[in-house]
């Protein structure tokens, strides 16, 4: 099991250029807005206002650093697809969000979040698809977990992972979350862990 000591909040930017120098590892939560990253970033730190949740949709405005245990940098970005933005900002994408994914080199992972309750929607598979041509490597988490009920859970992922298999090889990581419920914790940091003992490994070879 893997524990958060520390959760300290760093900078934010606009600009990936001006985002911490440090080379340590950094993992990126991104998804639509209102699917619940800055609830989870709470919820895995055990912090209850460490990031800015709200109800209402775009909230995140900014590439937000937080450094954990002095090890690694999580990354609390702004949720794509707001409904009140014209369809071309939407369609465009804030541009300091692809340049942050295509040019910061210590991002060793994203989570793309998805609401578990929904269908696979194109604008979320449109954005893993332009990770993997990106070559960013990537995990699911399933928010929301709360909302349904266990059968429901295994059905909607089993529906997710049929369709991912419709233009991908393989499913990536995936992870069952809560925040209200506090499900996935464990899972998202475990996994987060061990991928930071593989980096220290292959440097140490
Ligand atoms: P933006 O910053 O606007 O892109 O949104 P976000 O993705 O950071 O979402 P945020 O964490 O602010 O949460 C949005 C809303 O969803 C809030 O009202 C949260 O309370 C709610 N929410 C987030 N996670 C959960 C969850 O696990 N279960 C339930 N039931 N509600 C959640
Ligand atoms: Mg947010």
């Amino acid at each position: 099991m893997t524990k958060v000591k520390s959760a300290e909040f760093v900078m934010s930017n606009s600009d990936v250029a001006k985002c911490p120098k440090n080379r340590i590892p950094e993992y990126a939560f991104i998804g639509r807005s209102n699917v619940g990253k800055s609830s989870l970033i709470n919820m895995l730190t055990d912090r209850k206002s460490l990031a800015k949740t709200s109800g209402r949709p775009g909230k995140t405005q900014l590439i937000n650093h937080f450094i954990i245990n002095e090890e690694w940098y999580l990354v609390d970005l702004p949720g794509y697809g707001y409904a009140r933005v014209s369809k071309t900002s939407k369609k465009k994408f804030q541009k300091f969000i692809t340049n942050y994914f295509e040019q910061r080199q210590q991002l060793v992972s994203a989570f793309v979040l998805v609401d578990i309750r929904h269908k696979p929607q194109p604008i979320d598979l449109e954005f893993m698809q332009y990770l993997g041509e990106n070559g960013i490597p990537f995990g699911i988490v399933f928010t929301k977990a709360d909302k349904l009920k266990p059968n429901a859970i295994d059905n909607h992922v089993d529906d997710y992972c049929k369709e991912l298999l419709k233009t991908w090889e393989e499913i990536p990581p995936y992870f069952i979350t809560s925040s209200s419920k506090k499900i996935g914790q464990d899972d998202v940091l475990d996994f987060i862990n061990n991928t930071n003992e593989e980096i220290e490994a292959l440097k140490n070879q």
